[in-house]
């Protein structure tokens, strides 16, 4: 029934390295997700058709193939090619307007057909730590793509409170939520669903890759697949791969801690909050086995004015930021 579509809520986490939709129709949940990336590849007929056979988002642009979302990854692996992206470090350049339709694509494919009626909350980083704000033309444009797509109901979540959002009902939404993404990992501390302060630091799974690329001379793209595919923390090792991304991640996670007490410490408004609050861990980044351990050892190292009763994973690390940006779209 029409009137049913028109009650569709969705949670939009646009992230530097996958976009990720979730939504609610009455009471069904579904997350739809794609790369936050496309590649170009020269035309043929042939080739077109079978994308269109096999649903690939494309489009024809310059007599070349663009293709979109997760597709493109395999696509460009399989040519020798690499990726391109149009966010990097967690926003929208302001340089690179030519990647707007680009993302507009991947964007529109992971809303699929949802109702234009929808209301839509999209998630957006927190400036780094010292910088007041750095968001505007990130968050103006995102707002431009989705009224062009025909969404008319749309405001923006930060990043870290979406993770609180989802994660932490339990403590009345107060407490840290972190999400460690591809271009960025994103802090906030919340009270009783008020945010109390936010940052992103500029450190994430780019930069534990590149950097673990250039020390060992590997191809970025190569030491991402043995970070994903087999990377844990575990002492020792003999891989000179892993034990450079060992290296980078205690770089991350130390990044984080300092970040955090610095945060607190030109906070002005930090509340006496009365107890311990938990910590949620979220974002592709915290996948690797032995991560939260490795977190909550770092944690034990530094005492901030709001102690922390817990470090515990998100549910599912990868719907986190959508999840929340959902929760919040709903309790609109
Ligand atoms: N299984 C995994 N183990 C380690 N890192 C992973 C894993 N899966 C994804 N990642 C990393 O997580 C990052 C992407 O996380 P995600 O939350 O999707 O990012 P973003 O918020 O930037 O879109 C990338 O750096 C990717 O390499
Ligand atoms: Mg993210």
């Amino acid at each position: 029934m029409k009137n049913e579509k028109t009650q569709s809520t969705i949670g939009l986490d646009i992230g530097t390295s996958r976009i990720v939709a979730a939504s609610r129709v009455n009471q069904d949940e579904k997350v739809q997700a794609q790369l936050n990336a496309f590649v170009a590849i020269p035309y043929s007929r042939l080739t077109e058709n079978s994308l269109k056979r096999e649903h690939v988002p494309h489009a024809v642009s310059d007599g070349q193939l663009v293709i979109f979302g997760d597709e493109s990854a395999r696509m460009a692996d399989l040519l020798g090619r690499e990726i391109r992206r149009p966010m990097t470090r967690g926003i929208l350049n302001a340089g690179e307007p030519e990647s707007l339709p680009q993302i507009k694509e991947i964007i529109a494919t992971v809303l699929g057909d949802s109702d234009k009626g929808s209301k839509i909350c999209f998630s957006v980083p927190a400036p780094p730590l010292g910088v007041e704000d750095n968001l505007t033309y990130h968050d103006a444009t995102i707002r431009q793509i989705l009224d062009q797509l025909g969404y008319k109901d749309v405001r923006s979540i930060n990043e870290g409170v979406a993770v609180i959002y989802s994660e932490l009902e339990d403590s009345n939404y107060t407490g840290i939520g972190i999400s460690c993404g591809g271009g960025l990992c994103n802090v906030a501390l919340s009270y009783m669903s008020v945010p109390v302060l936010s940052f992103s630091l500029a450190k994430g799974g780019d930069f534990i890759d590149s950097s673990a690329a250039s020390v060992t001379g590997e191809l970025i793209n190569r030491v991402r697949l043995t970070k994903e595919e087999g990377f844990h923390f575990n002492g020792h090792f003999t891989d000179k791969i892993q034990q450079a991304i060992a290296v980078y991640y205690d770089d991350m996670i130390q990044s984080i801690v300092q970040g955090l007490k610095d945060a607190f410490a030109s906070s002005r408004n930090v509340p006496k909050f009365g107890r311990p609050v938990p910590l949620v861990l979220s974002g592709g980044g915290v996948l690797p086995e032995g991560f939260r351990e490795k977190f909550e050892k770092a944690m034990a190292t530094v005492s901030l004015p709001v102690p922390v009763s817990e470090v515990r994973m998100a549910g599912n690390p990868l719907e986190t930021t959508a999840r929340g940006a959902l929760v919040a779209a709903l309790s609109e």
